[in-house]
């Protein structure tokens, strides 16, 4: 039976949300950010979006994400796709990721990058199937606030004293008087997103994307963590909270190159922490590249424990002769 695909709008994120977390239950979508980010989609990429039909019937869901080619030397996109639990079977996934990989060849990348979590066993041998050669893995991790609440107390306190011995200040954005704090946040990222480990070159975010991703439903700028030395921005760490289904998780923790190795992101992580276990969180993830040596032994060493992770497929697209 045919696959048609149907150019999404915002109205179907949260079909979109509904696809992915009735396919994988363990990583729950949230409908309102989906929603926001198709509303609010990045500048410097381009998506598209589409739902996939069969049968008169909508069984999932597909999409293309890449850079503007202005933007990059190598022009890398990346393909998605889920289907519906009751879909879902090998023939169909590669019909739909096939179809996916054909219209994303149509913008001329030099290499498709795809993905799939480490539990998912039918979408990495549809991937291999296809062509596509493991890159690099990501690992995610689960904390539990409720049995490690006592170390995580003792570390904060520790980092407290650490941080005033130091000098440097850790506050929530909504406290900070700075009329500049939003663009020394953005620059301080932006230097410090060089850092992630990488396959494929990172894409610069400009400013406006940067308040964009702070104004998420899920983001709530007194739970935005930054410390300050001086004038400077020197890190940041914060929480995402879904809004109607999903798990508080990080949504990105970073610190000044000048700082590093001084405590700095532990102890903005503590602070998140402690503010999500006095708000009732049980629980809360997070996620970081393979090979990020410093984050790797930040999390293991805060107690949290790794759960399925990512991994990322690549294919070269053959140069016309
Ligand atoms: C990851 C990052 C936030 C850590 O910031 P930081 O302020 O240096 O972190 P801290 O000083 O609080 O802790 C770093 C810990 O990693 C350890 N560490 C540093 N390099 C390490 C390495 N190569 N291997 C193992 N451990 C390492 C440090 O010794 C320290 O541990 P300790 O407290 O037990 O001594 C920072 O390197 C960064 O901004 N990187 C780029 C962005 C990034 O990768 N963000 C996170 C993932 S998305």
């Amino acid at each position: 039976m045919t696959l048609l695909f149907r150019e999404g709008t915002p109205d179907d994120a949260r079909f979109w949300a509904d696809v992915y977390t009735a396919a994988q239950p363990i990583r729950p979508i949230d409908p309102a950010e989906m929603q926001y980010l198709w509303e609010h989609p990045p500048r410097s990429r381009v998506f598209h979006r589409w739902i996939v039909r069969r049968d008169g019937t909508d069984v999932g869901v597909a999409s293309i994400e890449r850079p503007e080619w202005a933007q990059v030397t190598l022009r890398h996109t990346s393909i998605g796709g889920e289907l519906l639990p009751a879909y879902r079977e090998a023939a169909t996934l590669r019909d739909l990721l096939s179809e996916v990989e054909r219209r994303a060849l149509a913008e001329s990348p030099a290499i498709i990058r795809a993905a799939a979590n480490e539990d998912d066993d039918l979408r990495a041998q549809v991937l291999r199937s296809m062509g596509y050669r493991e890159d690099r893995r990501s690992r995610r991790w689960e904390l539990d606030l409720v049995a490690e609440r006592d170390r995580i107390t003792a570390m904060t306190e520790a980092s407290r004293d650490r941080m005033r011995e130091r000098g440097i200040r850790v506050l929530t954005l909504d406290q900070d008087r700075d009329p500049e704090i939003l663009r020394k946040l953005w620059s301080m990222s932006e230097e410090a997103v060089k850092d992630v480990p990488t396959t494929l070159p990172h894409v610069e975010e400009p400013f406006e994307d940067f308040l964009d991703w702070l104004a998420f439903p899920g983001m709530h700028r007194d739970r935005v963590w930054i410390a300050r030395r001086g004038d400077e921005a020197v890190g940041i760490s914060v929480l995402e909270y879904p809004v109607e289904r999903g798990i508080v998780g990080t949504a990105w923790t970073a610190t000044a190159r000048s700082v590093r190795g001084q405590g700095v992101a532990r102890a903005l992580k503590c602070e998140t922490l402690m503010q999500a276990i006095a708000f009732g969180v049980d629980r809360v993830r997070t996620g970081n590249d393979g090979q990020n040596e410093p984050i790797l032994h930040l999390n293991a060493s805060m107690g949290y424990r790794p759960v399925p992770g990512r991994v990322d497929y690549l294919k070269d697209v053959p140069r016309p002769a």
